[in-house]
């Protein structure tokens, strides 16, 4: 995996030349995380001055409205962030727009054509920032319009499908133009710094690897909390819910970087085919066993950010069974984990914006002094992933003082914020770069996006079949108090951040 860009060192290389075709460039995806993504990018002088960025939608406009588009959506999610007028209308040179409609086959293909030219010397990349039904068709059109050069990439956003089949159908459907080599299967969990950390500190540091296993661990928990709600992707949202928004992908994508066997190296399939027997390992959640192992919640109406806000029903305008909260037990069948099970859980209008993986040992064989359960858990280890990233070992120790032996928990603390001082790239950059670089480390085989559908579809099985009920919880809370109940009945409690 590439680290350069993330690195101390000043001194970043320019990746290749490219010209990198953003079909979907009026939307969110491209104007949010993109754009900006590029222009941090070649602020760091990595994006050479040959290189083009086309953005294609149905939109009317020309060059300069769309430039001036991405810089009032620049403003507006980079608050705390001034480009002077300079830098910005020399990045947008490089910046096109073509007003096309790429599922039409018989629109008029030229301009881009044009545009595009010759891929003399340059890396030819496609994003397809679009829904994924989509995918298939625009693939088409981008081979009958005949620009789909040699080593020409595609890169894909997820939800790859919304079950095993479509996943199926639309990987077929891309693989008929495109090689496995030049697909890019976005999950950005997997370019965030602290994830990527994730590798290093598990196999940097001999003193992990030999108590990392069910011997010395007790269980594991993988908590993305979010405060937003579905906001402006209700519509979206309510076909997806929470198991398949984030768990399909975020959240196994974690659990295969904690629960993995060490690969032999970096290599791209060295690693994926480790987390891919992670997952043909998860153990089927089936209808008989669906209910003591997983927890829907939905919130209702509740506070966020000391503001009070509207339900999920009531901003959805109708009525829904989807979830927007899932807990559930895994277990990961192999030598390893045999006896330490994986806790998950998701939602949206949590109580705060927190993703965390909680490594917890277990209790020493004998203990001296007694630690009162409801008090105190043996070492655990917090990585935290967002925000305020990074890793902290708590450690039972002796409160100092008279008075006999009081325990507490101290931290080992490695912050981030207070450890390095450089700028790190978001999770958008860094892909974008490691596309370019062909890294595809960073990216979801096809296999692995087949496999992690395959376990999610048994759930989501289960659920109709067994007729999970959805839970409610009040916005702004950690879910409903079900998902408490699923760990309190192994006798464990979930990590709130404030046990220590
Ligand atoms: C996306 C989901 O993949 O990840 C969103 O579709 C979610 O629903 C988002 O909000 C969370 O990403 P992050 O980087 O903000 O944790």
């Amino acid at each position: 995996m590439s680290t350069d860009e993330a690195s101390s060192s000043p001194q970043l290389l320019p990746v290749c030349a490219f010209d990198l075709v953003v079909f979907g460039a009026a939307g969110d995806l491209a104007l949010r995380k993109l754009v900006p993504s590029l222009f941090h990018r070649w602020r760091d002088g990595q994006i050479l001055a040959q290189s083009k960025i086309i953005g294609v939608s149905r939109t009317a406009m020309d060059d300069a409205k769309y430039r001036s588009l991405a810089l009032e959506s620049f403003n507006k999610f980079h608050p705390g962030e001034t480009i002077d007028d300079k830098e910005w209308r020399s990045f947008s040179e490089q910046l096109f727009y073509v007003e096309l409609d790429a599922l039409d086959e018989n629109a008029p293909w030229q301009t881009l054509i044009e545009k595009l030219g010759e891929p003399v010397g340059k890396q030819r990349i496609f994003y397809l920032a679009l829904p994924p039904s989509l995918y298939g068709d625009v693939c088409r059109n981008i081979a009958a319009a005949g620009i789909n050069t040699d080593g020409a990439r595609i890169v894909l956003e997820k939800p790859i499908g919304h079950d095993l089949e479509s996943a199926r159908a639309i990987n077929d459907a891309v693989g008929a133009v495109f090689e496995e080599e030049s697909i890019f299967r976005i999950d950005h969990y997997l370019g965030k710094e602290t994830v990527q950390n994730l590798i290093v500190l598990r196999f940097m540091n001999s003193l992990f690897e030999p108590v990392w296993n069910a011997n010395a661990i007790d269980h594991v928990e993988i908590t993305v909390a979010e405060s937003i709600g579905s906001g402006t992707r209700a519509s979206y949202y309510d076909t997806a819910g929470a198991l398949r928004d984030m768990v399909q992908n975020h959240l196994l994508q974690l659990l295969c970087l904690v629960a993995m066997e060490p690969p032999l190296d970096l290599e791209a399939d060295t690693v994926r085919d480790e987390k891919i027997k992670v997952l043909r390992a998860l153990r089927p959640i089936k209808e008989t066993s669906v209910r003591e192992t997983t927890v829907r919640g939905q919130y209702g109406g509740g506070a966020s950010n000391g503001e009070a806000v509207p339900g999920y029903a009531d901003e959805l305008g109708k009525t829904s069974a989807t979830e927007t909260f899932v807990a559930l037990k895994a277990h990961i069948d192999n030598w390893r984990w045999k006896g330490a099970p994986f806790y998950l859980r998701t939602g949206k209008r949590m109580q705060s914006r927190r993703s965390e993986i909680i490594i917890q040992f277990k209790d020493v064989a004998h203990a001296l002094v007694s630690m009162r359960a409801d008090e105190l858990k043996p070492a655990r280890l917090v990585i935290r992933l967002q925000p305020d990233e990074g890793v902290r070992l708590l450690l039972v120790t002796k409160e100092p003082g008279p008075g006999g032996m009081r325990l507490r928990y101290v931290p080992l603390n490695l912050s981030y914020a207070d450890a390095f001082s450089a700028r790190y790239p978001d999770a958008y950059e860094r892909l974008l770069m490691a596309v370019v670089r062909s890294d595809l480390a960073l990216f979801m085989r096809r296999d692995e996006v087949e496999a992690a559908w395959r376990w999610v579809e048994g759930i989501l099985a289960a659920w109709r079949m067994d007729a999970t009920p959805v839970h409610a919880y009040v916005a702004g809370a950690d879910g409903p108090v079900q998902a408490a109940m699923l760990l309190d009945r192994d006798g464990r409690e979930w990590f709130d951040g404030a046990t220590y």
